[in-house]
């Protein structure tokens, strides 16, 4: 069945009559009524995870023509950490992450991108560390997406300063430079009265599109 919307998506194996959902931007088989039922339930829960209807309180930390950068931090009030928990819950599915229990819960920053259209479309968190290991190998070639994350990293530890243990982007406003806005507000206010040198962040367990986005942006 064709449809006008259906795409042929390479995302390393290829999903053949896949169909991107315009406003959750899921990606399943129409024409499989199971996957159709995932899509709804999926649909319904996400953009109810992602709306942003306002705070009383907010602390804006950057501005931007289609959005601003809200900071939320561990003793905000509840309706802030809710939102935090259930856009990180929703990240966690898409990342396939299980219950990752912060070191410092206490200590953790949370960036949260609302665009114009009032919703969540961008999350980072992050948190103080010590010490990080660079990635050595540059997994190459076709087979690169099948070691998904792993990474050979070095035995010897570098001094750090902030861990990104999160960042996402909603997949529908993906290169649209939101990623890369999140960390140079990070970069500025995660201690004060410092802007953070590349080599002081280090992004935790990267998936294939943080260490895309994560070497673009260290080089630049
Ligand atoms: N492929 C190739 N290059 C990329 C990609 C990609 N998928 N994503 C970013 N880049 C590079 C590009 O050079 C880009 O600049 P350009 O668009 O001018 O070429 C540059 O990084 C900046 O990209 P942004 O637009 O700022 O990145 P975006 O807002 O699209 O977000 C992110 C990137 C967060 C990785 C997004 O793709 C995402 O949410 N992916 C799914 C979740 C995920 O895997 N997150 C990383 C987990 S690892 C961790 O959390 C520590
Ligand atoms: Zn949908």
């Amino acid at each position: 069945k064709e449809t006008k919307d259906q795409l042929i998506i390479d995302a390393g194996q290829k999903h053949f009559g896949a169909t991107m959902c315009k406003s959750c931007g899921m990606i399943y088989t129409a024409s499989s009524p199971e996957d159709e039922m995932q899509h709804v339930q999926h649909h319904h829960r996400f953009l109810e995870g992602i709306k942003y209807t306002g705070w009383k309180k907010e602390r804006i930390v950057a501005q931007f023509w289609d959005g601003k950068i809200l900071l939320v931090l561990p003793h905000d009030p509840s309706y802030a950490i809710r939102k935090v928990e259930d856009v990180q819950e929703l990240v966690d599915n898409e990342l396939g992450f299980h219950q990752v229990v912060p070191r410092c819960p206490n200590k953790t920053k949370t960036l949260l991108f609302i665009s114009d259209e009032k919703r969540v479309v961008g999350c980072l968190i992050a948190e103080p560390i010590k010490q990080a290991f660079r990635v050595l190998s540059e997994p190459t070639g076709p087979s690169s997406k099948e070691c998904h994350r792993a990474w050979q990293c070095s035995d010897v530890p570098e001094p750090a300063v902030c861990g990104i243990s999160r960042i996402w982007v909603f997949r529908l406003k993906r290169r649209k430079r939101i990623a890369r806005r999140l960390v140079d507000t990070l970069r500025n206010c995660f201690m004060f009265g410092c802007f953070l040198k590349t080599d002081e962040i280090a992004f935790s367990d990267p998936t294939p599109d943080g260490k895309l986005f994560a070497t673009k942006y260290c080089n630049t």
